[in-house]
């Protein structure tokens, strides 16, 4: 299957110019195959061609496929009829039923990527309740890694979970940088060596994972017996799992009920 034409609601805004760029910088689509809908007119992409419109309904009717890139409070006003159409949505806790009920839409899938998007590391997991033709499913695939890598998942309460997971993109990252740094300050280091340190562990240091297993590097830590170990341990100690288990847990609800 080969999109002839790509149509992005929202295609302006963080998540869906993100993605309509890299679609354009890999070659995906062409700028003319590609068009884009806001409200505000404003239009980021006008020199790479692609097509800005302010009525929903025209970018539906022209594109074979339909992706929704508005924030889920402002679904209910769009109004479209997406009948016949492959609609992906972006959106956070807006259901795969929600969305076939008000569009129409033939098929609905729901992709949960995150705000990497923006320097295309994006993990993005995607669920369709229909059967898909492998052509389909190749064509969904290529689409969703112009961002990064991406992966079907075979339930949609799993979109939900994950929303809350890799769906917050650096959020926990940015919270652990803050409190390191935080922490550095009130014990007596000066804020900018204490910046430092932070973005060393969260955003340097850390980048050896993706070339490590996690386990097999806390255990080659632990080994020290030192300073590592003894930090480690203490978080452990205080339930650092369970916290996060919760933490994604009250994530998934707001994802489940809906926003
Ligand atoms: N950002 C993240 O990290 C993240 C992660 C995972 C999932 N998501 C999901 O991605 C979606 C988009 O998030 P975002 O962060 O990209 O939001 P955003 O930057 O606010 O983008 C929303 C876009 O929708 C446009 N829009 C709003 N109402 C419209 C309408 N009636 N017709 C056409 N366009 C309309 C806005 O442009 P105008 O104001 O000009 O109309 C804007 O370009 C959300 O549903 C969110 O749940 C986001």
């Amino acid at each position: 299957m080969r999109a002839e034409a790509i149509g992005i609601i929202g295609g302006t805004g963080w998540l869906g110019a993100g993605l309509a760029r890299a679609m354009l910088d890999r070659g995906l689509i062409t700028g003319d195959r590609l068009v884009l809908s806001n409200r505000s007119g404003s239009h980021p992409l006008a020199e790479r061609g692609a097509q800005l419109l302010a009525d929903n309904q025209v970018l539906v009717d022209i594109s074979d496929i339909v992706i929704l890139s508005v924030r889920p409070e402002q679904f209910t006003a769009l109004n479209i009829d997406a009948s016949g159409k492959l609609v992906i949505s972006l959106m956070a806790g807006v259901t795969s039923q929600a969305i076939g009920a008000a569009t129409g839409a033939s098929t609905v899938i729901r992709a949960m990527p995150n705000a990497a998007i923006e320097i295309r590391q994006s993990f993005t997991p995607w669920h369709c309740a229909n059967e898909l033709a492998a052509t389909e499913i190749q064509c969904i695939q290529r689409l969703l890694e112009c961002v990064g890598t991406a992966s079907r998942v075979s339930t949609e309460d799993a979109i939900d979970y994950l929303s809350a997971l890799s769906g917050t993109g650096p959020a926990f990252a940015a919270l652990l940088m803050t409190a390191l740094t935080r922490q550095a300050v009130k014990a007596g280091i000066s804020e900018d060596i204490a910046r430092q340190a932070a973005k060393g562990v969260v955003v340097s240091a850390s980048q050896l994972l993706a070339r490590h297993d996690p386990q097999a590097m806390i255990n080659s830590l632990v080994a020290y017996k030192g300073v590592t170990a003894a930090a480690l341990q203490s978080l452990i100690d205080a339930g650092f799992e369970d916290q996060m288990g919760r933490a994604l847990q009250a994530g998934a609800a707001v994802a489940r009920g809906g926003m």
